[in-house]
This record gives structure tokens, C-alpha cells and sequence, in this order.
């Protein structure tokens, strides 16, 4: 019989789960990747693509995350060895889990590069605020950061600290309370840069750039990174979401009702953060397309330094954005650590955690030095997908581009042919009939299909 509780602690109520798992996709994915990926994808082409691939293949893969986790009620290696026994499918399913927590580690190794990035500028902010010198040029600001190693790799560690810290005491308590008032402020502060980008008088170009699609733009590599980004965005295919939905009450809660709650506020914020950056990007008069990662970092502070009490917005966005990374990067080392301590005894708990971060951390450095010291260090360009990538680029191709589709798709087909009809039915018992038929099928041919076709297209 299925278990009702985790051995790791339990979310209070159906909120504080969708909160927390809202406060995991919600991140660097959607105000830092996302506008940038679309700046260099083309616009509207990317953003369609992008939410085709939110509504056909990362919301089923979602709820079938979230199902198997609470099914199972461990981490997910344990989980997944825990359902192939007994319902006497192959072992090669823990497989899953594996893959997962080796992309938890390195999509973590330069999450907290950037997330360093967003502690640096708020810090920055906190001193331009007691007096200290403003930005100046912000583009010169930015590049002055990513040719500093030491500057980088301090703020790599202080993230990475925080990220420990939390995830050694246990997610309940800190976190619980952190993301109830955190994630409202972020969405409220992107609001009002929303309107700040109306007073530009440049929304509607924005808005164009964001969801006029130019069909010449689609290409494999447009659909390659589209659907990376939605299962990065939505936290999916490293069991990040199922290792949250083993945490997950049953009384009374929908699985697809609270997933498509964590989907709808996740997609909000990305689009949100499109409609704040893309004005003032026009406004200031620089280029929406091919961004790069320094988009937000190039543009927004211009407007900081234009606005009424813009040293206190640009304190405050940046804070805010650190801590909505922070609630992510948590997720991305509690699998890891929740399997660690279930093999080395729960009281190992801090320190799995300490392990498992301090193992990304250095191989976070890779990315800090292909910044600086090692930025000549590049795949020759033109060869195929992976031409002009450095390090950094590589590691984020791997993790978020190859890993977590394939997660994604591995779990489909698990709960789509290795769990039982009735179990899956079980599970989703509040779904009407021909739903269920159809998420179903999805897990089973569709999605698997879909990502099939995109990692072969781009790879080939
Ligand atoms: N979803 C997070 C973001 O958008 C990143 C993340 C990916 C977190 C995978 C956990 C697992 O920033």
C-alpha cells in the first residue's frame, strides 16, 4: 500500500505546496533566460514555440512528476526503485533519478554563477543607496564583473552557502514562510516596471518583438532551445517535481489543478518579465535582438538610473530576483540531498547537503573561468549545435538542452507504460474520463515523440 506520509516532512496544505513549487520554477528561467533566449532566438517565433512546448509536453510531464513522487514518497532514485519492484517493472527506470541528480548538480554549478551575478548588483545598489558611486555604464559595469574570477567565485560561494544552509535545516520551515510574501512582492515589483515600460512609450514595439512570430526564424535549433527552456522553466525532467510531490498531502488535492496553478504563474512571470525588459531594452536604444546573457544586466539598470527612486527599484529587483533564484536553487540540490540522506541515515542530512553543493560549486569555477581567463576556450564555430559555445555555454547545452528533455521523456514513458492504468487512475481520480484518456496517450506517444523528434533534429 502507497504511503501518506515522506520520511522528509510534508508541505502543510495544498498552497504551500503549489507556493513552493511555484517558488522552484519561478527563477533565473523566467526573468534572466527567458528574455534573453528570446532576444537571441528571434522573438515571437521563440515565444510561440516556447509555449506550445509549456501546454503539450511540460504540463503532462508535470503532472506525471508530480504523481509518481507522491506515489512514492522518497527521493526519487528510491522512488523509482521502490515502484519498479513492485510493480515488477525493470530496474533500469532508477535510471531517471541518476540522470536527474547529475543535472541537478550541474545545472546548479552556474545557476549560482548568475545567481552571484544578481547578489553582486544588489549589493551594488545597497551601497549606491548609503551614498557610494552609481553604475555608471552599465554594459562596462557588467563586463568589469565577468573579467573578475575573484569577484565572481565570491558571490558563487555566498549563493551557494545560502542555498546550503536551507536545504541542511529542511525545506518546511525557512521556506514555507520565505516564499508566502516573497513571490507576490516579485510579481507586484515586475508589475510596476511593467508599467514603467508603458511610460517609455515603446510597449507596443515590445510587444510586437515578443508575439509577432517571423515563421523564418523557426529552425531546429530555435525548437532545440524552446524546449529546453520550458522544461528548465518549469523545473521538469530532473525530479526536482517529483521529489516536491512526494511532500505532497492527498486529502483532497488535484494533482492537475495544482500543477496547472504552478504552470499559469510561472508562464506570467516569464511573459511579465518580457513585457518590463523589451521597452526600456528599445527605449535606451539598444538592440532587442541577440541580447545574450547580459540582457537584463545591460538594460534594466538604465532605466534604474532614469526612474524616479530608481536606486531603490534596481535594490529591489535585483533582491528580489535573487531570492526568486534562491527558492530555485534549493530545489535543484534537495533530490540529491533527500537521496543522500535516506542511504547515509536522515541525521546526515546537512551534511549531504554540504557534499553535494560543495561538489557543485567547483565545477561551478569552470564557468566562472570560461568567463574570464578561459574565454577563448571554445568549441570552433560553425561545426553543428555546439559551435561557439565555451564552457559555461556547454554545460548549460548538456543540462537544460539534452538532459532535461530527456529526463522529461523518460518519465513519461514510465508513467504512461510502466505504471498501470488503474494506478495512474488512481491517482488522477478527479480527472474527467476523456481527460485522462487524452493525458494519457500524451504521456505515452506524444510527448515522448515530440521530444524525440527535437533532440534528434538538433543533434543530427
Ligand atoms: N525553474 C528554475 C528557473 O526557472 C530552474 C530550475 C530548473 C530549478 C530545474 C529546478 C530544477 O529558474
Amino acid at each position: 500500500m502507497e504511503k501518506t506520509t515522506s520520511i522528509h516532512g510534508m508541505w502543510s496544505s495544498r498552497l504551500m505546496f503549489v507556493l513552493a513549487a511555484a517558488g522552484s520554477a519561478v527563477g533565473l528561467g523566467n526573468i534572466w533566460r527567458f528574455p534573453y533566449l528570446t532576444s537571441d532566438n528571434g522573438g515571437g517565433a521563440f515565444v510561440l514555440v516556447y509555449l506550445a512546448c509549456i501546454a503539450v509536453v511540460g504540463l503532462p510531464i508535470l503532472i506525471a512528476e508530480v504523481l509518481i513522487g507522491r506515489r512514492g514518497r522518497m527521493s526519487p532514485i528510491n522512488t523509482l526503485r521502490k515502484m519498479a519492484k513492485e510493480y515488477g517493472t525493470s530496474r533500469g527506470w532508477v535510471g531517471i533519478g541518476w540522470l536527474g541528480i547529475v543535472a541537478g548538480v550541474l545545472i546548479l554549478s552556474f545557476y549560482s554563477v548568475v545567481g552571484g551575478w544578481t547578489l553582486h548588483y544588489s549589493w551594488l545598489y545597497v551601497k549606491q543607496l548609503f551614498g557610494g558611486a552609481p553604475l555608471g555604464d552599465p554594459s562596462v559595469a557588467f563586463r568589469s564583473l565577468l573579467s573578475d574570477p575573484l569577484e565572481l567565485t565570491f558571490w558563487h560561494a555566498v549563493f551557494m552557502l545560502l542555498t546550503t544552509v536551507v536545504v541542511a535545516l529542511g525545506v518546511e520551515k525557512g521556506l514555507e514562510r520565505a516564499v508566502r510574501f516573497l513571490m507576490p512582492a516579485l510579481f507586484v515589483l515586475l508589475l510596476l516596471l511593467v508599467g514603467y515600460g508603458f511610460t517609455t512609450g515603446h510597449m507596443g514595439e515590445a510587444a510586437t518583438f515578443l508575439f509577432k512570430p517571423d515563421f523564418s526564424r523557426i529552425s531546429g535549433g530555435v525548437f532545440l532551445s524552446a524546449m529546453g527552456q520550458a522544461f528548465f522553466t518549469l523545473s521538469l525532467g530532473m525530479a526536482t517535481m517529483m521529489t516536491y510531490g512526494a511532500y505532497l498531502p492527498r486529502e483532497g488535492i488535484s494533482i492537475p489543478r495544482v500543477v496547472i496553478a504552478v504552470a499559469l504563474t510561472d508562464t506570467s512571470v516569464a511573459l511579465l518579465a518580457g513585457l518590463a525588459i523589451f521597452p526600456i531594452v528599445i527605449a535606451f536604444g539598444l538592440e532587442p535582438a541577440g541580447g545574450g546573457p547580459g540582457l537584463i544586466f545591460n538594460s534594466l539598470p538604465l532605466a534604474f538610473e532614469a526612474m524616479p527612486l530608481g536606486t531603490m527599484y534596481g535594490l529591489l529587483f535585483f533582491g528580489l530576483l535573487a531570492i526568486a533564484a534562491w527558492t530555485s536553487s534549493i530545489s535543484l540540490l534537495e533530490p540529491g540531498t533527500a537521496f543522500l540522506s535516506e542511504k547515509f541515515g536522515l541525521k546526515h542530512r546537512k551534511g549531504s547537503a554540504l557534499l553535494l553543493a560543495g561538489v557543485s560549486w567547483a565545477v561551478g569555477l569552470l564557468s566562472v573561468l570560461s568567463l574570464n581567463l578561459w574565454s577563448d576556450v571554445k568549441v570552433p564555430a560553425g561545426v553543428n549545435v555546439l559551435g561557439g559555445k565555451n564552457i559555461m555555454d556547454l554545460i548549460e547545452f548538456l543540462a537544460n538542452d539534452l538532459m532535461l528533455p530527456l529526463g522529461g521523456m523518460l518519465i513519461a514513458l514510465f508513467a504512461g507504460w510502466a505504471l498501470s492504468r488503474t494506478v495512474l487512475r488512481e491517482e488522477l481520480s478527479e480527472m474527467p474520463e476523456w481527460l485522462f484518456v487524452v493525458l494519457r496517450w500524451t504521456l505515452r506517444i506524444v510527448a515522448p515523440l515530440l521530444v524525440l523528434a527535437v533532440l534528434a533534429h538538433a543533434v543530427i
